[in-house]
């Protein structure tokens, strides 16, 4: 077995998958099929009878929403983390490290996210729980493939086993010599915008998307990655909304910024308009250190919110802290001097103030910009690049971009001085 060492190395031998030779011919546990509970199904009619009653158990009251328990699926329990060989550390994000694998059953070369679950206090954390179930829910030709998940020696090792794709986009940005052409940005942006229209459909927001989230194989075809922030919409919220910690730094919607708690997938669109920004200059749009500069880069590119361009903007919470800068027109056209008309309007659609006018992800992938000349390059025709997750190329080291958010970061901003 390869024995490349990670910095996430544990020192204590029975908790390493890397482990040495005895760990390496351990048996991969076999799967097993958990034995299920028969329960009584619940009682269909309606009942009055009072479940604080001795004597025989009340039938309870039970929402018909909910299913019976035997309409669940079978549990099977995880195959063991040692059923891989693990090959080398592709990168070590804000929730986890990803490996590079090989299944030794099969040999096919897979990539294993490894949770971080040391610093939880609380059991599993919810954001690995909706990762699973995100990626799982959004099975998509462009949404990367979920294998399975894995557990190590101890309760702190599970990992989330996916295909392996060679590249991510931030790293390809950094690293190839010239941007895409016209006609590749289409392809992986409609390839983008299926698999965001497909979350969508299946009521999931992403709330993560940025280029290193989203990779790239050698055949041309994007995989959106990384559902740790994401999460069910459309169901009821609590008290205080949803969170506004969401999206990292330099792709985050404006609603986010100044407060909004109840937003939908506009969010994700935003976050989109910024990649296809990206694509056309090799550089993210939105290089801000923090918020306050955030919000006033984005006011510098599209001109301060009016009442018409955002009717909803007076309402956010972090609105009347706000010094509006002087009317402005919006900058768009010195931004990207080399884009068609069409490919310009699909931009400002994308990058909208305001969340209920800006365009959905199906209405995108219709626009005009898609029908023109150059026309969407066919996948099988794009060019391949060495792998730096391969190891085939050292990643650059360019630029840093933010991470994802975390609870203990966040600060609530109360006051803003835009000039
Ligand atoms: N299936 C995969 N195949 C190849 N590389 C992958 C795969 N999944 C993730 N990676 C690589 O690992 C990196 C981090 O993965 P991911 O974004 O899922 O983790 P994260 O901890 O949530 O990261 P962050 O918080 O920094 O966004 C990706 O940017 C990509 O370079
Ligand atoms: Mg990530």
């Amino acid at each position: 077995m390869s024995s490349v060492a990670g910095p996430s190395t544990p020192s204590r031998k029975r908790s390493k998958w890397e482990g040495d030779a005895e760990e390496e011919t351990r048996p991969a546990s076999p799967v097993r099929r958990v034995k299920q509970k028969v329960t009584q199904p619940p009682p269909t009619s309606s009942s009055n009878s009072n479940p604080g009653q001795h004597g025989s158990a009340p039938p309870r009251a039970r929402s018909k929403f909910v299913p019976q328990r035997n309409h669940h699926p079978p549990i099977l329990s995880s195959r063991s983390v040692y059923s891989y060989e693990r090959l080398n550390q592709i990168e070590e994000g804000s929730y986890g490290v990803v490996y590079r694998a090989r299944d030794k059953d099969t040999g096919e070369i897979v990539a294993l996210k490894k949770l971080k679950l040391e610093e939880e206090k609380n059991g599993f954390p919810i954001t690995a729980l909706r990762e699973i179930n995100a990626l799982m829910t959004c099975r998509h030709e462009n949404v990367v493939n979920i294998r399975e998940v894995v557990v190590g020696d101890t309760l702190t090792q599970v990992f989330v086993v996916m295909d392996f794709i060679e590249h991510d986009l931030k790293t390809l940005l950094q690293t190839m010599p010239a941007p895409f052409l016209q006609s590749e940005i289409k392809t992986l942006l409609l390839q983008l915008l299926s698999a965001v229209d497909h979350c969508h459909e299946n009521w999931i927001l992403h709330r993560d998307l940025k280029t290193s989230n989203l990779l790239m194989n050698n055949r041309g075809t994007i995989k959106v990655a990384d559902f740790g922030l994401a999460r069910r919409y459309g169901d009821p919220v609590g008290v205080g909304g949803l969170t506004q910690l969401v999206v990292t730094l330099w792709y985050r919607a404006p609603e986010l910024l100044l407060g909004a708690t109840k937003y939908s997938t506009a969010v994700d669109l935003w976050s989109v308009g910024c990649i296809f920004a990206e694509l056309l200059t090799k550089e993210p749009l939105f290089q801000a250190k923090n918020e306050i500069e955030l919000i006033s880069m984005i006011f510098k590119l599209l001109g301060p919110p009016t009442h018409a361009s955002w009717p909803g903007y007076s309402d956010l919470p972090l609105a009347k802290s706000m010094n509006l800068p002087s009317p402005q027109p919006a900058l768009f056209r010195q931004q990207f001097p080399h884009l068609s008309a069409n490919g310009l309007d699909l931009m400002i659609s994308l990058l909208t103030y305001d969340p209920a006018a800006r365009i959905s992800a199906a209405e995108a992938m219709e626009h005009p910009y898609f029908k023109e000349s150059p026309l969407p390059k066919h996948p099988d025709l794009f060019g391949s690049f060495p792998s730096a997750a391969a190891g085939e190329k050292r990643k650059p080291k360019m630029y840093k971009s933010p991470t994802a958010p975390r609870a203990a970061d966040y600060k609530i901003v109360t006051e803003f001085d835009i000039t």
